[in-house]
């Protein structure tokens, strides 16, 4: 019988932090949460999550904030440690097969770096580490055989298109970007932009850092270090494409100029889910919203596709919008559609 997942969550209260933690709800019997870590801004919130997932230890940044989870806490309870030190120690000393990497920004660099050297499974979201110390990081990771598993979508999907291959075969990385809220905008135009419009992203729900981050794309830098640490590949082979639907989550492109993407709904879930449950997958709630079952948003095209947008194939030609006066028409009941390229070819 398969052993529980354990799971250490460094970044609990955060959206990926919370969204894992909601995610495992729906796999009863499979995780078992061993450690929480947060700032402490919210303490209830924390209290709530003790309460729901009864973690052994709990360890809050903000050291005042030890006293007032254990008050709203009362008995029994997790052990609770209180600053850095205690964010680390929990990392550390904690059994658990998986650590969600979720801390927001530099924070997170000791306490994901102390589970690396205890040769835990990191599945890391907080990427500002791997920025400030990619070579540390990755260099302790293989010294003490720790697992990094990317949870950033983009990341994830270049894990799951490197999955089978040649690293030595890879021509370069194709790391998409939805280009944010201010794609279209002028320079003048962003010249009036407030928070809130940052905040307004078209295709992802996150935490307001990365997500301010994407409207500038300062993100999309971030990511290419990220990817640089991750994969072991120079910066110059790693090329941004902007895709807006965000459907791509990201290619691999190999020497024989063959491409390997990944597809998917934005829904951070998926690579979240992936990187806890690695090497296999679980049934998610996107599940079946695949955006390939989903025709508004990606051009089909009839299988007898012509090649031209002037002639050929009248229903590939209505998916173009491009059909002649006479096609148009309505036609008879029971009438068919019938491809004009192809009978001539017959
Ligand atoms: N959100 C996404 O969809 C997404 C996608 C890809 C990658 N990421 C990356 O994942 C990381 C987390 O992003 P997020 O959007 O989940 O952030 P978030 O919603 O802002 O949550 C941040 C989390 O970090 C905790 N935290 C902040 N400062 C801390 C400190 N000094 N010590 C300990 N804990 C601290 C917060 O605790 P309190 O609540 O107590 O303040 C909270 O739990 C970031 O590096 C981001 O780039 C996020």
């Amino acid at each position: 019988m398969e052993r529980m997942k354990r799971l250490t969550v460094l970044g609990a209260t955060g959206s990926v932090g919370r969204r894992a933690l909601e995610l495992i709800e729906h796999y009863p019997g499979q995780f078992r949460v061993e450690g929480l870590a947060a700032r402490g801004t919210n303490p209830e919130l924390v209290a709530e999550l003790c309460r729901t997932h009864r973690p052994r230890m709990v360890a809050l940044a903000d050291e005042d904030a030890v006293d007032v989870l254990a008050r709203i806490l009362g008995h029994p309870r997790p052990e609770i440690l209180g600053g850095a030190r205690g964010l680390v120690a929990l990392a550390r000393d904690v059994e658990a097969d998986v650590v969600l990497s979720a801390i927001v920004g530099a924070a997170g660099l000791l306490p994901t770096m102390a589970a690396i050297e205890t040769g835990k499974a990191v599945a890391i979201a907080n990427k500002e580490p791997l920025v400030m110390a990619g070579s540390l990081m990755t260099a302790a990771a293989r010294r003490h055989k720790a697992p990094l598993l990317p949870v950033d979508s983009e990341h994830s999907a270049i894990f799951q298109c490197l999955e089978g291959q040649q690293r030595g075969q890879v021509h370069r990385i194709l790391l998409t970007a939805s280009g944010g809220p201010f794609r279209r905008m002028s320079k003048a135009d962003m010249a009036s932009v407030s928070v809130e419009d940052a905040l307004n992203h078209p295709t992802w729900k996150m935490g307001a850092k990365i997500t301010v981050d994407s409207a500038t794309l300062m993100n999309k830098g971030l990511e290419i270090i990220e990817a640089r640490w991750l994969f072991g590949v120079p910066a110059e082979q790693v090329q941004v494409v902007v895709h807006p639907q965000s459907i791509i989550h990201s290619m691999v492109e190999y020497v024989d100029g063959s491409v390997i993407a990944q597809l998917g709904v934005a829904d951070m879930g998926i690579p979240i889910l992936y990187a806890l449950t690695f090497p296999e997958r679980r049934p998610t709630p996107a599940a079946g919203r695949s955006p390939i079952a989903c025709r508004r948003r990606l051009t089909r095209r009839h299988p007898r596709a012509c090649a031209t947008s002037s002639s050929g194939c009248p229903r590939t030609r209505a998916a173009r919008g491009c059909l002649s006066r006479r096609e148009t028409r309505p036609r008879r009941p029971g009438s068919r559609t019938r491809c004009p390229r192809r009978s001539r070819r017959r």
